[in-house]
């Protein structure tokens, strides 16, 4: 995979959703500093330069366009398996988000582009190294870091990350998500948990959480029965 470094953009995702349609190989672009971050569902991504990782990969989605709902977790477990070969143990929330002690660590957000060639799939993570307390206020939640990270060599850490989410993008395409499920719920931070899930601040359902089915949907148990929760803009928290 080829990879490029900027000092400074607005959002590397940004950036890649611009250039998706020209590619004709996979791309990955990491930025030193961002200074549009974007998070899911029109939010902001905060980051501070040298505190935090915050890349984008440009991978051709050569899977049936209905398995893209999976994508953020494949990527979940990949960055989950780097991430435990650096000495840092994580846990999985539903759909995108990877956890530390019940409180964010990264983020994924997936954006698709059809090109020339088919349809690429940008995925951009951003993860907190360490997280300075006034970032912490203007995000407005505790989130989580790994300033063990922070001591390593980036490009050293940057390569295990991109080698783990090359393979298991590549798995997903052959496999599909039925490939990550079992490795998913292993990870599952609120497995068992009564969650609620919420569009826009509204609850929507709310049930013990049962992990996640062999198409990444959140299986959840509820007083009306079993539901299945398709990932789009909506929000998990616990009750
Ligand atoms: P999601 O559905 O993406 O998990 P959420 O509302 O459940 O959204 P939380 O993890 O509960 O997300 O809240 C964190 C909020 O702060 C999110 O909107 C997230 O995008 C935003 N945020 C911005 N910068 C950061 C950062 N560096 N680390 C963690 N969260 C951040
Ligand atoms: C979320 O949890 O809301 C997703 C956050 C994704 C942030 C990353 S940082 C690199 C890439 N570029 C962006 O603008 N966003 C993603």
């Amino acid at each position: 995979v080829a990879v490029e470094v900027v000092p400074e953009t607005g959002s590397t995702n940004a950036d890649l959703m611009e250039r998706a349609a020209a590619l004709d190989a996979p791309l990955l672009l990491v930025a030193e500093h961002q200074t549009a971050g974007r998070g899911r569902a029109g939010r902001s991504w905060l980051s501070a330069p040298g505190d935090s990782l915050t890349f984008s990969l440009a991978w051709k989605f050569d899977a049936p366009l209905q398995q893209l709902a999976g994508m953020p977790l494949a990527v979940g477990v990949a960055l989950a398996d780097a991430l435990a070969a650096c000495g840092v143990q994580v846990q999985l929330k539903w759909p995108n988000d990877v956890l530390k002690d019940g409180s964010k660590l990264a983020g994924v957000l997936i954006e698709t582009q059809s090109g020339a060639g088919g349809i690429w799939a940008v995925i951009g993570i951003g993860m907190n190294l360490r997280m300075p307390d006034e970032m912490e206020a203007r995000i407005g939640r505790t989130v989580a870091a790994a300033p063990w990270l922070a001591q390593m060599d980036r490009d050293q850490l940057m390569a295990t990350l991109l080698d783990s989410l090359a393979a298991a993008l590549a798995e997903f395409s052959r496999s599909g998500f039925g490939a990550f499920s079992a490795r998913w719920n292993r990870l599952h931070a609120w497995q068992g948990r009564t969650v609620a899930v919420l569009d826009r601040g509204a609850t929507l359902y709310e049930g013990l959480a049962a992990g996640v089915d062999d198409s990444g949907r959140l299986l959840l148990d509820c007083a009306e029965g079993r539901m299945t929760v398709l990932a789009g803009d909506v929000s998990l928290r616990t009750r």
